[in-house]
């Protein structure tokens, strides 16, 4: 139990995160620039968990700011979510993705150092394996990015991994997310993506609330038992407690950079998450097999045994845990925590 520094906590999975820091025990700090959230998530995460959580409005880009910061708490660990994540948005303006991911890199870093807390959680991603042909992938897979986005992880990695080798002072551990979806089960925090979401699960169910007209299948070809793309589903709770997991274990892990995948290890087509969607929404979600979308792999799931084993962690929630939790939250917020635009 210690005080956390949350960046990018009122995001997708640092809200979750926050909820399940304070349920066991962490006092949290959240730095966020809104950027692509709202300060209203953080007051979902303080009405749900019935704890109160300090915010600041900030740019963990800007060493300023987590010098307050760091002068006003004594950190036990930080965990780093901000970053921006859209991967066509990286491709057409990479300058933008790099100074906001890599700069907050590493003047969180520089921050830190000079704090002389030097325990980090990362946000990684799958995306570090490229496009990989071989499932289940472990973290022994060759790394490489396709996108800028990507390659903003990558060297996010690499960053650390050059620091722990400098520093034998510092212990940082890498979490390579899968593909998190899923709501909090209160139904009162969920993504809430702005524009038209890049990703599967938001997408489907802005179509069953109605918002949009049917899902986009990306490809009907592909080598899979039904024709769609695979990928491991992890519901951001689960996703959510292996970072109180990974906090829980720092003391145990030797010095250096830990690298750890958090999935469930299973793998479900686009059309397994239409149908199990589809139960628990209680109607048909209408859908259309488009072209494939380029630059998507065919296949992707994770070997999670090293986060099973060292994190004492595991992914408990299935595909119809997590779209009966999203469906939850997007049916009773159809516009997330934004208010309905005038006229719908
Ligand atoms: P999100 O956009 O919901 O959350 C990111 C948060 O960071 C937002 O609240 C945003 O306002 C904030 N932010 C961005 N840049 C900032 C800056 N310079 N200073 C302060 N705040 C800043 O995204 P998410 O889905 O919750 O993702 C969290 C992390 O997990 C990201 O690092 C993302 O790259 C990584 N990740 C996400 C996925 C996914 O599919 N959602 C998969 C793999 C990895
Ligand atoms: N898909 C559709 N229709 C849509 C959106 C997606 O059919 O409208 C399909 C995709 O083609 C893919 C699957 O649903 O087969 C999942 O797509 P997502 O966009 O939800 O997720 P990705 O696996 O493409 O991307 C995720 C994260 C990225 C990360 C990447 C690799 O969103 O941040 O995994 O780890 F880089």
């Amino acid at each position: 139990m210690s005080t956390v520094l949350v960046t990018g906590g009122a995001g997708f999975i640092g809200s979750h995160t926050c909820v399940e820091l304070l349920a066991s025990g962490h006092v949290v700090v959240v730095v966020d620039n809104l950027v692509n959230s709202s300060a209203r998530a953080i007051a979902a995460v303080e009405a749900v968990s019935g704890r109160g959580v300090t915010f600041v409005h900030g740019d963990v880009a800007d060493r300023s700011t987590l010098d307050g910061l760091f002068a006003r708490h004594g950190f036990g660990a930080v965990i780093h979510f901000a970053a921006l994540k859209a991967i066509g948005e990286s491709v057409a303006e990479p300058l933008r993705y790099y100074g906001n991911n890599l700069g907050s890199v590493v003047t969180l870093l520089e921050a830190m150092q000079d704090a002389g807390c030097r325990n980090l959680v990362f946000s990684s991603s799958a995306t570090v394996y490229g496009n990989p042909t071989n499932a289940p992938i472990d973290e022994t897979v060759r790394l490489e990015a396709v996108n800028p986005y990507g390659r903003t992880k990558l060297m996010g990695e690499e960053i650390m991994r050059d620091l722990c080798a400098a520093d034998q002072r510092w212990k940082i551990v890498l979490l390579r997310y899968f593909n998190p979806v899923g709501a909090h089960p209160s139904g009162e925090l969920g993504e809430d993506p702005r524009g038209i979401p890049n990703n599967l699960m938001p997408y489907l169910m802005q179509v069953a609330v109605g918002r949009r007209e049917k899902l986009p299948v990306f490809g009907g070809d592909y080598p899979t038992r039904d024709g769609t793309a695979i990928r491991d589903y992890i519901h951001v709770v689960d996703l959510a407690q292996g970072h109180v997991a990974a906090l829980g274990v720092l003391d145990e892990l030797a010095s250096g950079c830990h690298a750890f995948n958090l999935g469930t290890g299973t793998g479900s087509t686009v059309l397994e998450l239409v149908r199990a969607a589809e139960e628990v929404i209680g109607r048909p979600v209408p859908f259309e097999i488009v072209e494939r979308r380029a630059g998507d792999a065919v296949a992707v799931w994770a070997d999670p045994t090293r986060a099973n084993t060292a994190l004492r962690w595991r992914a408990t929630r299935d595909l119809r845990d997590m779209c009966r939790d999203h469906w939850a939250w997007q049916s009773t917020h159809p516009y997330g925590f934004g208010d309905a635009p005038e006229g719908s």
